[in-house]
């Protein structure tokens, strides 16, 4: 059984910010992946696209630990971990014609996860008086929003 010893507000955020780094490392995977199974260019762009993005949504969350002044590490992501496997797993089930619509669906699951991670750490950050770790938690907020759009638009065209 796992030790409870998270505390206070700083340990909780802290720990999940950790999380959040494996989020995005899982994601960067996730991507490469993605782009290796996609088979139209404008689906494989997308996902390069965003494998771009995430370095810099990793670079912001490494700010946001040096403004708390949080030890940078990584900490358990399993949900992202199951939402990798479960691409994985879909895309070896289904005909390589599929695979763009297998995999923009996968991603898409991925941001809805994403997203409403940055949500919680955003109201975390308000709550802990932390405006520019708030604002770097938008930023990469903005981004994830953004690219689910552009996913389910990509996906909807494909599929009407
Ligand atoms: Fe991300």
């Amino acid at each position: 059984m796992t030790q409870q010893n998270l505390e206070t507000p700083e340990e909780l955020i802290h720990f999940q910010l950790r999380s959040a780094l494996t989020m995005e490392q899982h994601s960067f995977e996730a991507l490469e992946e993605l782009h290796s199974a996609a088979r139209s260019s404008d689906v494989k762009h997308l996902f390069t696209h965003h494998a771009d993005e995430t370095k810099e949504q990793i670079a912001n969350l490494e700010k946001v630990f040096q403004l708390f002044d949080f030890r940078e590490s990584t900490a358990p992501s399993p949900a992202t971990t199951g939402i990798k496997n479960q691409a994985a797993s879909l895309i070896e089930r289904t005909d390589p014609k599929l695979h763009d619509q297998v995999t923009l669906m996968s991603a898409l699951g991925n941001e809805h996860f994403e997203i409403s991670a940055y949500q919680g750490l955003i109201l975390q950050a308000q709550a802990l008086r932390a405006p520019d770790a708030v604002s770097l938690l938008q930023a990469n907020l903005d981004q994830e929003t953004h690219t689910s759009e552009e996913l389910h638009d990509t996906l909807r065209d494909l599929l009407s």
